[in-house]
């Protein structure tokens, strides 16, 4: 089968397509024909080794997993004896952690895969679950309900096209900051209001949030701290510069009545589950920016990391789109 390879860790030219061998599965484990995937922030530091740290998981002097790829929407290819859940055809979409930059992957029956809801394209499905699985496991922290306001800081990513969706849902007031050409999609997305950061400062209106939610890892604690009310949480998606934001979490438990939180996702079946109804309910889509074919995975790579793009980037592996 044709898959991205790379065997040093390194800039996105270190990515090469070749022919290498369609894996098996093993009983529990389902084989998907993947249509499209995504080239996601994960890929691009588990390719570049950045952190450093992520060689300890990776390999220390070279990758472990020669193929990168999480998000995935595709067929069924085959299954193994003891799956229960999943038939060959059946269309689905999820996540397997490596290998989905490929035409086949194999991933167990349990893991984060169901069944692809219909009417929607396999490109539209493989950008559904990385964003708004992190997205979660950061709002599940922000006790959202109706009669709480959040800031969305970076509502145009990946994390953040889908925290504002997601906010909405758990009926909350949500306010969305992100750069001009982004305001009308955001607010198409659900946002009660919209600042261009590049026209105001919101840590400078006067306005407070019961949590302000930093999707892109670029704005602080220390500088959003009289924008949250008393009690007021301020969540990140990032370790931040020299691993500050742990530090922060354990002070902020002890010290002041607003905390910091960092959301840590673990990828459960049930988030993908939960999104498939979502969906299916018209209350969650995925934004996608653009889409290459699976043999341009530098460009594409490259483009993610220019940290510009609008919510996500697909790699489409078959021409099939799947509706
Ligand atoms: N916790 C985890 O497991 C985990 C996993 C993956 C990623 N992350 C982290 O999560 C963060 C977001 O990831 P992502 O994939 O959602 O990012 P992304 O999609 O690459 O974010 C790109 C968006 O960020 C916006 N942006 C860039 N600079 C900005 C700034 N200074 N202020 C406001 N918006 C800005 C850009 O819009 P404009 O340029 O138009 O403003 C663009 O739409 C990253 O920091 C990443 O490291 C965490």
């Amino acid at each position: 089968m044709r898959a991205v390879v790379y065997d040093r860790y390194g800039a996105p030219d270190v990515l090469r397509l070749e022919d290498v061998e369609r894996p098996v599965p093993k009983d529990d484990e389902v084989l998907v024909k993947v249509h499209a995937t995504t080239v996601n922030r994960t890929d691009c530091g588990l390719r570049s080794a950045d952190p450093f740290i992520s060689r300890f998981f990776t390999g220390l002097r070279r990758p472990k997993q020669k193929i990168l790829g999480m998000e995935l929407a595709g067929e069924v290819e085959a299954v193994g004896a003891a799956v229960s859940q999943f038939e060959v055809g059946d269309h689905v979409l999820g996540v397997s952690g490596f290998g989905a930059h490929a035409e086949f992957v194999c991933i167990r029956e349990d893991r984060p895969l169901a069944h692809k809801p219909a009417g929607m394209t396999f490109e539209e499905a493989a950008a559904v679950c990385d964003g708004a699985i992190i997205a979660l496991a950061c709002l599940r922290r922000a006790d959202l309900r109706k009669g709480r306001s959040i800031l969305i800081y970076g509502a145009s990513g990946s994390i953040g096209t889908a925290a504002v969706q997601l906010a909405k849902y758990f009926d909350a007031d949500v306010t969305a900051v992100c750069n001009t050409k982004n305001l009308e999609l955001v607010r198409s997305l659900g946002a009660d209001r919209v600042i261009d950061y590049t026209q105001e400062d919101f840590t400078k209106n006067g306005e407070t949030y019961d949590v302000i939610f930093d999707s892109v890892g670029k704005h602080s604690f220390r500088r959003c701290r009289r924008s949250l009310k008393p009690g007021g949480i301020y969540i990140e998606t990032d370790l931040g510069f020299l691993w500050h934001v742990p530090i922060l979490v354990l002070l902020t438990r002890r010290i002041g009545d607003k905390r910091v939180k960092l959301g840590i996702p673990r990828y459960p079946k049930e988030d993908v589950l939960f999104l498939k109804e979502l969906i299916e309910a018209g209350k969650y889509r995925a934004v996608i920016d653009r889409c290459y074919p699976l043999e341009d995975v530098v460009d594409a790579t490259r483009y993610v990391e220019t940290a510009q793009k609008t919510g996500n980037v697909v790699l489409t592996v078959t021409g099939d789109h799947g509706t």
